[in-house]
């Protein structure tokens, strides 16, 4: 299968580099203009966890977003052709009329290369940027977020998303070495994704430590005060939800965290933390209230009454799937591309409109962020909005006080979410289907 993959991509590489129409995905909704730039950095006191030798360190990718004052945008290439290549073959094609050419078209608006960093507003709370990190999904890269990562930014965030070689199913490093996923990456054990999540953790701490030395540097206009790494918050998709909580459980840096739909792994979900606010964002059936397995499978149940002493969130998206929470949706969408409703990734996409569905994670995201460095909680935060009937408050615990020594325990669930089974409970047969994808999907 990977040396498939890896043929096909060698081929459509050396092929169809450059001349493609470019698609453009649609400009920004922030009151900034985002700017992205991207990065390597090497971690010599940890091995790469996947790597297929001991002793081979972790070389991590990082795109920075950053907020700027600019009214010009560039179409910038949605990611490099290699990534282009591996998406063409890999699980995201799989089934629907996604091309390498279609992929390769890919554009984003952004701020021009080299544009500087704007200062936050005079009338802002704080004098530097608050800083959001992100993982992506297991085998994904970074990439693969980039739509909703410049949104995020464009609200005044300095977005550090990053990846490492072997972790990701394909990795250009900065001399140009391609590093392939390890070929476990196709079927994943829990502990190989107790051991990402772990090292993922790992990585943000990292970064945190090296972002003053290692990055501001690189952010035309960043005096080394332009970040503030005092207090961050993470967040992540899938695997990368569940390192957001293992970072928090490691990191006290960290002061908030969100999780986009992946299952918890690791000591966090006996043991919890408190004092930081986490939002557990899910699909539309996987409410608390369920005893099924997806709730069950992804610790969130075990984990929920851990979280302490903070505001927690358990919000369900109607109308979205697994990958909702990345930019697949858009990509499908700007690239005209139908889902024919039998593949794996017809599986991943709903008839949501994907800039709605990206809005409300942007939106959601923002409000809960901001609720972390306020130490207010927002208004959008309280309960279900009727500007955005989609996301449904499962339950919350709001709990404001208990930062100054409340007991953390759960308010009355705010609108229990209908619960909108879809491949659960229509036979065992499906349910088995989903049950097998979930084990694909779900770290
Ligand atoms: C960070 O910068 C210092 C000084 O330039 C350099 O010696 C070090 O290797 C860099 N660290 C990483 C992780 O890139
Ligand atoms: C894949 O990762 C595992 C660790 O989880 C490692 O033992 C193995 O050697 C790696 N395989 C390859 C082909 O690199
Ligand atoms: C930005 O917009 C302002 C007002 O619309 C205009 O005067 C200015 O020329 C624009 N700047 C750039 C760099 O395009
Ligand atoms: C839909 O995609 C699947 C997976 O590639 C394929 O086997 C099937 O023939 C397609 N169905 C239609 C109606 O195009
Ligand atoms: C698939 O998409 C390409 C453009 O990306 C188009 O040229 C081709 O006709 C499409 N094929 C089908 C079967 O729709
Ligand atoms: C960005 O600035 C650097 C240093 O000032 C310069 O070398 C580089 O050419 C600039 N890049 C662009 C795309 O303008
Ligand atoms: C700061 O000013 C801007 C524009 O004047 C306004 O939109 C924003 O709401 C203000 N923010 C705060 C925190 O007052
Ligand atoms: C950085 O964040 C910390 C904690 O939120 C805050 O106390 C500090 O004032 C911030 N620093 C700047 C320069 O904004
Ligand atoms: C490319 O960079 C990696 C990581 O620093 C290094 O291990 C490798 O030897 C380099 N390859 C070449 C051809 O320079
Ligand atoms: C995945 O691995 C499990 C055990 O590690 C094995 O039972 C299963 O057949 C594998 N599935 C695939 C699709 O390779
Ligand atoms: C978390 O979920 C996985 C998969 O269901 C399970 O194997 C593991 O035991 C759970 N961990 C904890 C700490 O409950
Ligand atoms: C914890 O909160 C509950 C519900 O508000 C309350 O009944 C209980 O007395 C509190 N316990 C402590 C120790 O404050």
């Amino acid at each position: 299968m990977q040396k498939l993959r890896k043929t096909a991509w060698l081929l459509a590489v050396s092929q169809c580099r450059g001349a493609v129409l470019a698609t453009s995905m649609p400009s920004t909704l922030g009151p900034f203009s985002p700017a992205m730039l991207t990065t390597q950095l090497i971690d010599y006191s940890h091995d790469a966890p996947f790597a297929p030798s001991d002793g081979i360190p972790r070389v991590l990718g990082l795109s920075i977003f950053y907020p700027t004052t600019t009214n010009t945008t560039v179409a910038t290439s949605y990611w490099p052709p290699e990534n282009a290549a591996e998406e063409s073959e890999g699980d995201i094609a799989s089934g629907v009329n996604i091309t390498y050419q279609g992929l390769l078209s890919l554009t984003v608006p952004l701020a021009p290369p080299n544009t500087s960093i704007a200062a936050p507003p005079a009338n802002a709370s704080f004098s530097s940027w608050p800083v959001l990190l992100f993982s992506p999904a297991f085998g994904e890269a970074r990439f693969l977020y980039t739509s909703l990562l410049r949104q995020i930014s464009s609200n005044g965030y300095v977005v550090i998303a990053f990846e490492t070689a072997y972790d990701t199913n394909v990795f250009v490093q900065a001399n140009g070495t391609v590093v392939e996923g390890n070929s476990t990456l196709d079927n994943v054990s829990t502990e190989q994704a107790t051991l990402s999540a772990e090292a993922r953790a790992e990585d943000a701490s990292f970064i945190l430590d090296h972002t003053h030395e290692n990055i501001t540097w690189l952010i035309p206009g960043c005096k080394d005060t332009c970040v503030n790494t005092t207090n961050v918050g993470m967040f992540g998709h899938s695997i990368g939800g569940a390192a957001s909580a293992v970072a928090i459980f490691a990191d006290s840096r960290i002061i908030g965290g969100l999780n986009y739909d992946g299952a918890l792994l690791g000591p966090v979900v006996q043991k919890g933390f408190t004092h930081r606010p986490f939002l557990i964002f899910g699909t539309q059936n996987q409410s608390r209230h369920d005893t099924g397995p997806l709730t069950t499978l992804t610790n969130w149940t075990t984990v929920w009454p851990r979280i302490k002493e903070a505001p927690k969130w358990w919000l369900l998206l109607n109308n979205s799937r697994h990958y909702t929470f990345s930019d697949l949706p858009l990509i499908a969408q700007t690239l005209g591309v139908k889902p024919n409703g039998t593949s794996v990734v017809a599986a991943q996409l709903t008839d949501a409109d994907a800039q709605r569905s990206e809005k409300a994670l942007v939106t959601y995201t923002t409000a809960f962020f901001k609720s972390v460095f306020t130490g207010k909680v927002q208004k959008l935060m309280k309960g279900r909005s009727k500007k955005w009937p989609e996301v449904v408050f499962d339950s919350v615990s709001l709990n404001e006080k208990s930062k100054n020594g409340g007991n953390g325990t759960d308010a009355q669930p705010v609108n229990n979410g209908v619960l909108e089974i879809q491949a659960l409970g229509v036979g065992k047969a499906i349910g088995m289907v989903f049950l097998a994808l979930f084990t694909v999907w779900y770290v």
